[in-house]
């Protein structure tokens, strides 16, 4: 196993050995997701020595596969939760209740019921809320427990406006409420143990500045929720560690986040506690597409390939950077000319592009391209539009190569409709049905 702290900062796509790619697209068909744990345990390791006295969750949502969270887990990693199902998740790779935070963000009631009766026996949960309808919720199905208040700072940051979260008026509690919001919820007898709040996904480095101020205002509130209202287990400042896309991006210089962040909390009589996502896990994926089309356009040359928004829908939604690598050509003897080509898949949008005129080796049907740092946020959104049904996911692991999900067949797509027509599912709301809630709260109230 390859040490810790000092394994390189980045992976690039570069780096990945193309033919044993290209031998894996062949074997198990494409598109195909490919996770390297031991990639992922490098990034933890990285930024746990960076922050060797906080608390580390991983944001579950950047990749919910169990054999990631069980190796994260593993290297000692919380896990933080935005759904029942991640929780569900979190527990089932052998997190214990005291290592899973669940962050709810409108939280529909069938969470909130599940995770109520999951707190019955795992007292130790911690529920994150971002709003006092939520802890109103909370406490009309009689949860006491764990919990922490999402604030909102009025600061944002991040890779693009659909992912600042830290000035958007959905998430959180805004910060100069937070303490009489806390008061309350102590004086219900919640057990109150932090504040928490997530600037945004993506950070740069030249966004540090708006990171320290974030992090100075969560440390302001923190010292004014210990004298006011209660001790503080620890204050969570989010995830939002970015990772260069291009190949001309550095990486995070993570002695000085780590720095920043110490600095502008200062002295804080609670535990630091942070929760990435996409670092962990970015750079140790990569998707593997074939092939089907070369077409010259007007202006272009369009590469279809049989992966497309559906399967990652990061360029479609944020216009994000992929770094897109023709294996077959690099595998191949003979120089390629590199020419502008325009890299789009199967769906009818427009947006369903992964590059446009981006200079590429000159691409011929069958060749297997691909995409890095596909492995934050790819699988996660990936969906079934137009009918296609989601990719294989394999993981390499310890020399050694397995599927971890299989790839979905149409069968796969069509069958809630099929059991709602034959009368094996009615998706009507029965006790044992996970769609059930008796404490929805306009039917309390
Ligand atoms: N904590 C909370 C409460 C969050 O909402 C998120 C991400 C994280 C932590 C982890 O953030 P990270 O370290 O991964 O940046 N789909 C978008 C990213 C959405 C992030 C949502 N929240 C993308 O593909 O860029």
């Amino acid at each position: 196993m390859t040490d810790a702290a000092d394994s390189p900062s980045v992976r690039r796509l570069s780096a990945w050995d193309a033919a044993e790619l290209q031998t894996l697209a062949d074997e198990y068909g494409s598109p195909l997701y490919v996770l390297d744990l031991e990639r992922v345990r490098q990034n933890y390791r990285r930024l746990a020595a960076a922050f060797p006295d906080a608390d580390i969750l991983y944001a579950v949502k950047a990749n919910a596969l169990g054999d990631v969270l069980a190796a994260l887990h593993e290297e000692g990693a919380g896990l933080e939760c935005a759904s029942a199902g991640e929780v569900q998740r979190a527990l089932e790779a052998g997190a214990s209740d005291s290592e899973v935070h669940y962050t709810a963000v409108n939280p529909p009631a069938q969470d909130l019921d599940w995770i109520v009766d999951t707190w019955a026996d795992h007292p130790e949960l911690t529920v994150t809320a971002g709003s006092e309808d939520t802890i109103d919720r909370l406490a009309d199905r009689g949860y006491d427990g764990r919990l922490c208040l999402r604030v909102n700072p009025g600061i944002g940051a991040g890779h693009h406006e659909k992912v600042q979260t830290g000035a958007a008026a959905k998430f959180g509690v805004p910060a100069e409420r937070a303490v009489d919001v806390l008061t309350d919820a102590a004086d219900r007898g919640f057990d109150v143990v932090g504040i928490h709040s997530h600037v945004g996904s993506g950070v740069s480095s030249d966004q540090l500045d708006a990171h320290r101020e974030f992090v100075a205002r969560m440390g302001d509130l923190a010292r004014e929720v210990s004298e006011t209202v209660t001790d503080l287990e620890f204050v969570d400042v989010g995830g939002g560690f970015g990772v260069p896309y291009r190949k001309d991006e550095e990486p995070l210089d993570l002695a000085s986040v780590a720095e920043a962040t110490r600095e502008a909390l200062g002295e804080v009589d609670a535990r630091l506690a942070i929760e990435p996502g996409r670092y962990f896990v970015a750079d140790a994926g990569v998707l593997l597409t074939d092939v089907n089309t070369v077409k010259a356009a007007r202006d272009t040359t369009v590469v279809g390939v049989d992966a497309g928004m559906t399967t990652l829908i990061r360029p479609a939604m944020y216009d994000a950077y992929h770094p897109i690598r023709n294996l077959t050509a690099d595998l191949d003897a003979d120089e390629r000319e590199i020419v502008p080509q325009t890299v789009a898949g199967p769906i009818c949008e427009s947006g369903d592009v992964f590059c446009a005129d981006r200079e590429l080796p000159a691409t011929e049907r069958g060749d297997v391209l691909a995409i890095g740092n596909a492995g934050a946020y790819g699988y996660e959104m990936a969906n079934q539009y137009n009918s296609r049904p989601r990719p294989a996911s394999i993981v390499l692991e310890d020399g050694d190569t397995r599927l971890a999900r299989r790839r979905e067949t149409v069968d796969d797509v069509t069958r809630p409709e099929r059991e709602a027509h034959n009368g094996s599912a009615t998706d009507r709301k029965t006790d044992d049905h996970p769609a059930a809630s008796d404490t929805d709260d306009e039917r309390v109230r």
